[in-house]
């Protein structure tokens, strides 16, 4: 109901009389009332005269379903959006509440964590209403071993909505995406499953949008940063979350239908910056300098090692590095 009176709010751009608005909802005036005093709760400024009705001023820039479903295009993704204000971490909530039975599609974001993870044990640094949060809870009835494609599908579609929003991003494979050689984007793949069997999958994608300097821990200023930083622009928060999702379930669809995942890993494979490349891999233990060829169908970085020898590396189990700094 509260997306109603928003979407009339916004569509009147005007005065609208409570009369109007339950006229047109079907619901008495006191209910809409009790709709707007939470919505003005929620951050969203109305104003009301006893004898003009309502008008919205402005709405907050959070990542509500209110707020992104503007913007958002799909039938499965997102159908689902649970929101909080502040939380440990999204990815750690999707596996709790996927245990439970939620559906495929479900996002759950948050406008800060306070215990935000990245990959290989790393913290992942979260402020509120600075950046994109968020995790899907997938389904997919594949082949456990294809399914680090999946993150391969979450690092085109960002690459994706950046490109509709006008940024031009690359792709440090396997969970980095890159503006300027510096990383902007995240993405931590987590499963559950069996032998033979996927419970469940959970993408989790953090994208720095709107953070100053001043937000980065000193030891990660050399290496991340965020798209306003590059860009010099306040981004639209709401907007580039939903063009990412409006692109995972078009790419993820084409991924479980035949698990190559082609036009995601084409996408990677266009913006990689690996490719072509000198680069360290840390594997374990082990460390070696190797020359990186390609991105193969299934996902896998293809690399000539000091002897000649090619390889393929799997994504759960290396670090890439440049030879001269943290990206190429
Ligand atoms: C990485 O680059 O190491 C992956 C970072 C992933 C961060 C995102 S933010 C939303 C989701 N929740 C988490 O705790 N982590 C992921």
């Amino acid at each position: 109901m509260k997306k109603e009176i928003i979407r009339l709010l916004e569509k009147k751009n005007d005065f609208i009389s409570g009369e109007e608005i339950s006229n047109h909802l079907g619901v008495s005036r006191a209910a809409i009332w009790k709709h707007i005093k939470s919505l003005k709760e929620e951050g969203y400024e109305i104003e009301s005269f006893s004898r003009k009705g309502y008008r919205l001023i402005r709405s907050p820039d959070l990542l509500t379903q209110n707020e992104i479903s503007k913007y958002l295009d799909t039938s499965i993704i997102a159908r689902e959006i649970i929101h909080f204000d502040t939380i440990a971490s999204t990815n750690t909530k999707s596996k709790e509440i996927a245990d439970k039975g939620a559906v495929e599609g479900s996002v759950i974001i948050s406008e800060e964590q306070s215990g935000g993870r990245g990959r290989l044990g790393r913290q992942w640094t979260s402020p509120k209403h600075k950046g994109i949060w968020m995790s899907v809870i997938l389904r997919p009835q594949v082949n456990p071993i294809e399914i680090s494609i999946v993150t391969q599908v979450a690092a085109a579609a960002v690459v994706k909505a950046g490109r509709q929003m006008g940024y031009d991003f690359y792709v440090k494979w396997p969970n980095d995406i890159m503006m300027n050689d510096k990383k902007v984007c995240g993405i931590l793949t987590e499963m559950s499953a069996e032998l033979n069997h996927i419970n469940y999958v959970v993408i989790g994608i953090g994208v720095n949008v709107n953070l100053g300097i001043v937000d980065f821990p000193d030891d990660l200023r050399e290496k991340a940063s965020s798209i306003k930083i590059e860009s010099g622009i306040q981004v639209n928060r709401q907007e580039l979350c939903a063009y990412i999702l409006n692109h995972f379930e078009r790419l993820y669809g084409s991924f479980v239908r035949d698990t190559k995942g082609f036009e995601a890993i084409d996408i990677c494979r266009e913006k990689s910056i690996l490719i072509g490349k000198d680069v360290s891999v840390i594997r374990g233990n082990e460390v070696f300098d190797a020359f990186v060829l390609d991105l193969n169908p299934a996902g896998e970085l293809v690399i000539r090692k000091k002897d000649g020898t090619e390889e393929r590396l799997f994504s759960g189990e290396v670090s890439v590095r440049g030879m001269r700094g943290y990206a190429i």
